[in-house]
């Protein structure tokens, strides 16, 4: 939440943050704002818009004309926590004397009594965020702290509360700025001649693929030439380079009038690329995760505690973990977890799943867990984000960035992820011989491929989508793993079309939800394999039959050849044959695509769903 980019370098350092903006407006859109450094450090110029990336260009066009010189420059993109999204409460925020401007990402719990202060002291603040308390702290602090800014941050982040990642420029310090991290992302970008900090590698990828993950409670300076990194105490620490494995055009949209849609078209890629390397011939190997088989044989107990899509990924590879290794499975959902005191010791394995590796209430979770001595396996999508770091163990999943705000191909590579854990543990505690966890591997290996088939024949639904876009609702069923498929399939259409939809397990239809059956309700129904699941199936026929009756449009989601259904699918979506287990990665593409296209039918933006970011980094 909140896209942070701060630029040192010898170019105009107006552009290159703007061009990061733009990479990181995914991470929040209600309002921007940049502060440049003048040359010769005579003054901080602030321009801040309500409102897209778009407003702040045309408020620099007509402001600035010629641009803003300087090569120290600022910039953020808001997801608004304290006080809406209006031009006052954009970022940055300056001291009463236009000396320090400050961004931040994150939130200061204690920002009242912080606020309260300042203004008993006579100092006005100029607007409703907890943010701006820091500006005016760092610049009282100045002269404590020697005119040292980098000293002056430190002591303020000392008398913080809450979550943040803040960066601080001053008009005397011109090719130079100041940065501290808490529980909120940073990244430093480390170019020829030039210095990076982002929330994400994404704004600065373009410059430079060298980076330099920040620790918990750590400052850095950077300048054009370099960088320092210290802890709250002024100690320096050491820090870990790497180096970023994807480009530019992973980022960008490359054709497609939405990054959703390349997504989507990126999914059997995103799933083979996951499974690469994890399969010897005779064996899973999870190199990166750093737990020993005995550690592995030991589990008695799972957790997998996730947010969201992420959430629903855990929800189907409960299925898979307890029918391998007959261990029990609890999924929870990771902002309930840590409030109910759940019961956990050395032998429990919590699998955290989260794209972004950065989710506050998954990583408050894990933190639960590791306090009641758990173990943590950590699944996730970005190298290095603060999940995997602080976690006993890391699977990666390899679906390369993922900009559009909605989940797509990070669900069907969490998918694919979870289970391969779950044949990890299969075959430590020799609950799968070796020859059954080959079939299982090369049943997922064999993924990709039916996933494209899949896409080459969602034409049709594209047209109903455009169809039912009118609804007032949709309705999802499923069971076994298609109930969580048709969570799935609901959320993704309330976050794009912002419609009302819900997924229900198909046998708690008659228990309550049926009453919301009226006539021409479009109900998506994701039938089980009449081959994997026949008592399944022949159930959930009963119930389109019962819908049907009452009135329910069926849009159905079945196994090619499947004949019994036809007759009661008013629309009939057909994907490739597959493993039970596995059938989440293609009965899941329909109904991205049905809620991407709804929500263009509607004229949303695809990509940046109102009220959301894409990392949920405040709790
Ligand atoms: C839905 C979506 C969210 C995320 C959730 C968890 O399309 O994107 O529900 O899945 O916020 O995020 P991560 O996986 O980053 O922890």
């Amino acid at each position: 939440m909140c896209g942070i980019v701060g630029y040192v370098g010898d170019r105009q350092a107006l552009e290159v943050v703007l061009e990061g903006l733009r990479r990181l407006e995914y991470r929040g859109y209600d309002s921007s704002g940049v502060a440049v450094l003048t040359p010769g450090g005579a003054r901080l110029v602030v321009e801040k818009r309500a409102g897209r990336i778009e407003n702040l260009d045309k408020a620099l066009a007509a402001e600035h004309p010629a641009g803003i010189p300087g090569t120290t420059a600022i910039g953020h993109t808001r997801w608004a926590t304290h006080g809406p999204p209006t031009d006052r409460n954009a970022h940055p925020h300056l001291d009463a004397t236009a000396s320090v401007a400050v961004i931040h990402n994150g939130i200061i719990e204690n920002f009242a009594p912080l606020r309260a202060e300042l203004e008993a002291t006579g100092t006005e603040l100029a607007s409703e965020t907890d943010s701006e308390v820091v500006a005016h702290l760092v610049a009282r602090a100045m002269p404590a702290a020697g005119g040292d800014l980098a000293a002056a941050l430190r002591q303020v982040c000392g008398r913080l509360e809450g979550a943040f990642t803040l960066v601080v420029a001053h008009k005397d310090e011109p090719g130079r700025l100041v940065a501290a991290r808490r529980n909120s992302p940073l990244v430093l970008g480390v170019g020829k001649g030039e210095t990076f900090l982002a929330s994400d590698v994404a704004a600065f990828v373009e410059h430079t693929r060298d980076a330099v993950e920040l620790g918990q409670d750590q400052i850095v300076e950077i300048t054009a030439d370099g960088y320092t990194v210290t802890d709250f105490a002024g100690t320096p620490v050491a820090v870990s380079p790497f180096r970023v494995d994807w480009d530019l055009a992973a980022a960008e949209k490359g054709g497609y009038p939405y990054f959703m849609l390349k997504e989507i078209q990126e999914q059997p890629a995103a799933v083979a690329d996951t499974l690469l390397g994890h399969f010897t011939g005779d064996r899973i190997v999870l190199d990166e995760q750093r737990l020993d088989t005995q550690e592995l044989r030991d589990v008695d107990k799972v957790f997998v505690v996730a947010c969201g899509t992420a959430y629903h990924s855990g929800l189907i590879a409960k299925h898979a973990i307890e029918h391998w290794t007959r261990v029990p499975v609890e999924v929870e959902m990771a902002s309930e977890f840590r409030y109910r005191d759940p019961v956990l010791d050395r032998d429990t394995l919590v699998v955290a799943i989260s794209q972004s590796g950065e989710t506050m209430d998954t990583l408050e979770a894990i933190r639960h867990a590791r306090e009641q001595k758990a173990r943590v396996l950590a699944i996730c999508n970005t190298n290095g984000a603060q999940i995997p770091r602080e976690s006993d163990a890391v699977l990666y999943t390899r679906a390369g960035p993922e900009i559009g705000v909605a989940a797509t191909k990070t669900f069907l590579a969490q998918v694919v992820a979870t289970q391969l854990v779950g044949l990890a543990l299969a075959q430590a505690k020799g609950t799968k011989y070796g020859d059954e966890v080959a079939r299982e591997f090369a049943a997922m290996e064999a993924m990709p491929e039916l996933i494209s088939q899949v896409l080459g024949v969602v034409e049709p639904v594209r047209e109903l989508a455009r169809d039912i876009a009118g609804s007032k609702a949709v309705l999802f069923l499923g069971r076994h793993v298609g109930y969580p498929v048709a969570l799935e399939g609901a959320l993704k259409l309330k976050e794009l079309a912002y419609m009302h939809a819900e997924g229900f397990p198909a046998g708690e239809l008659k228990h309550g939800p049926i009453a919301l059956i009226e006539d021409g309700l479009p109900v998506v129904v994701v039938m089980p394999s009449p081959h994997g699941r026949p008592v399944l199936h022949a159930k959930l026929l009963s119930n389109i039959q019962e819908i049907r009756a009452r009135g329910a449009r069926t849009i159905v989601i079945a196994e090619d050849g499947d004949t019994a259904v036809r007759p009661y699918a008013h629309h009939l979506v057909e994907v490739p044959r597959t493993p039970t287990l596995l059938s989440p990665l293609v009965t899941t593409v329909p109904l991205q695509v049905l809620a991407a296209e709804i929500a263009q039918a509607r004229g949303y933006d695809v990509d940046k769903p109102r009220n959301l970011a894409k990392s949920v980094t405040v709790e």
